[in-house]
């Protein structure tokens, strides 16, 4: 076989990759030796900054295919335009609260992000295996997250921390129970549904506005993995979800879910009983059925894991024409933190590296960004660099405007002002389980509250779960051997 000929990065042939180049032998190195130094300093650069959150995952390629002819009647996106139209995706799947090297069974969501690369630019919608979240307000995703990783002195997990902020953040008990129950601990990620969890807004051709949730029903069924099993494979091969993704896919498999929508009349969403905006809560399916729109299938593993799954940029902003952000407050901060964080973590020029690129687009990227650090795709060439201009440069399209919509009331720091149970939703879904899933969600709390040190973080974190149904706070109290009645003289702060 015959063998390409391997160059230093500046595409000189290397004479010899064992040996560096020493004055005399032996003898010390010399700084000449330009293919050493450049294969160091390299390496000394590898590492890019891991994602904040969602830092260990894995990424496969497929399609999203539409298969219901009245979603033009309700969005006017291109890639909804008809029955049969396959648009390419890159998915990556991922646990949140991780490093890197962490293990792909730990209890956590599962990061669901899929980027559409449509004719009319990238459309990512960047959801989890869960349909609601810990909080409603952006403001609090840093504390947050903070909860879920390392204590600043010891640098280890710490069940304080959680259940601190669990039991002062009322509204975290809906994701806290979806988050102890079965389906926090995954069989991989092809046995997993998928949510954008937020609310997003659907515009038609004639600007009429709906509201919409999306949902991925996997094919292969909802599977999990017990918390013996998720432990023995922590131990075993911490890499089992992105082992199991590639080499079903390496094998020709093809995972795949159904997409389904819930769609709302947009003047309905402020009579309905639940606020769509806050993604603490679901809308029941009974008042809002699921409508199947597609079909979404991975079929093509990742060529180069950094190039296109550590390189994947997905942001809730990364939008087209007909799907637009809602007025949930934590989708609002999302779209300024992605982007953000991309810039930082790949650079300014981050939609330029292929995975990213928006290449169904005709023509491709057309505007007046310029320059900045690894500006790589010719850098708008010798064409004009301003705007407005009298050299025919790329100029605006009027019908891509998003839908107007009125606001009205006063600015300023406030609680949203529509009904805001944080417990009916919480009990509901406690009251659905079966004894079996019951007695191993409270075993799973029980677990994990456990080693909270400090009585009065766990008094009030139970009395959460007991707000929500009271065998459910009770069950967990007996199993921590505290006496419910210490936790019901417990109130908590809701609707903050
Ligand atoms: C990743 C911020 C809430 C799903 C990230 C990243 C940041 C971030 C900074 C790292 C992105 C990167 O480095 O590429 C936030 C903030 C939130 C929030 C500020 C709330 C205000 C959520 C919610 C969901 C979600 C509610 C799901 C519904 C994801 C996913 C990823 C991610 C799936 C990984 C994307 C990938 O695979 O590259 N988030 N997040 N996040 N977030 Fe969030």
């Amino acid at each position: 076989m015959s063998q390409p000929i391997l160059t230093t990065s500046n595409g000189a042939p290397v004479d010899n990759n064992l040996n560096s180049m020493t004055a005399g032998n032996p003898g010390p190195v010399l700084l000449q030796d330009f293919h050493l130094i450049d294969k160091l300093a390299h390496f000394d650069r590898e590492r890019i900054p891991e994602r904040v959150v969602h830092a260990k995952g894995a990424g496969a390629h497929g399609y999203f295919e539409v298969t219901n002819p009245d979603l033009p009647k309700w969005c006017r996106a291109k890639l909804f335009n008809k029955v049969g139209k396959r648009t390419p995706i890159f998915t990556r799947f991922s646990t949140v609260g991780g490093e890197k090297g962490s293990s792909d069974t730990d209890r956590d969501p599962r990061g669901f992000a899929v980027k559409f690369y449509t004719e009319e630019g990238n459309w990512d919608m960047v959801g989890n295996n869960t349909p609601v979240f810990f909080i409603r307000d952006p403001s609090k995703f840093p504390d947050f997250i903070h909860t879920q990783k390392r204590n600043p002195q010891t640098n280890l997990k710490d069940a304080n921390m959680v259940w601190d902020f669990q039991g002062l953040t009322p509204e975290s008990t809906h994701q806290f129970t979806v988050l102890f129950s079965d389906r926090g601990t995954p069989y991989g990620y092809r046995h997993m549904d998928g949510f954008s969890s937020h609310t997003l807004k659907f515009v038609n051709q004639q600007g009429k506005q709906y509201w919409v949730k999306f949902h991925y029903k996997c094919e292969a069924g909802i599977k999990n993995l017990s918390v013996e099993e998720a432990a023995a494979l922590s131990a075993s091969d911490p890499d089992f979800a992105t082992r199991d993704l590639f080499e079903t896919i390496a094998k020709g498999g093809e995972p795949a879910w159904k997409v389904y929508i819930q769609l709302m009349e947009y003047d309905d969403a402020f009579k309905y009983r639940f606020n769509i905006f806050d993604v603490t809560k679901v809308i029941p399916h009974k008042d809002y059925p699921l409508i199947p729109i597609g079909r979404m299938v991975l079929n093509r593993n990742p060529e180069n894991y950094f190039a296109e799954v550590e390189q994947a940029a997905f942001s809730p902003s990364h939008m087209v024409p007909g799907i637009e952000p809602s007025l949930d407050r934590m989708l609002q901060g999302r779209l300024f933190s992605y982007p953000d964080t991309h810039r930082h973590r790949l650079g300014v020029n981050y939609q330029q590296i292929p995975i990213n690129c928006p290449y169904a687009v005709k023509g491709g990227v057309k505007n007046y960004q310029r320059d900045g650090f690894m500006a790589v795709n010719g850098n708008g060439g010798k064409g004009i660099n301003y705007h407005p201009n009298s050299f025919g440069g790329p100029d605006v399209v009027p019908e891509a405007a998003a839908a107007k919509f009125e606001v009205r009331g006063i600015a300023g720091r406030q609680a949203p002002n529509h009904p805001n149970d944080d417990f009916v939703q919480p009990g509901d879904l406690y009251r659905l389980m079966d004894e079996g899933a019951k007695s191993r969600l409270v075993a799973n709390i029980v677990g994990h509250m456990k080693n909270v040190t400090v009585r009065d973080i766990q008094l009030r974190a139970i009395s959460n779960f007991y707000r929500a149904d009271k065998d459910y706070g009770t069950r967990i109290a007996k199993g921590l051997g505290i006496d419910v009645n210490d936790v019901v003289k417990f109130t908590t702060r809701s609707n903050l």
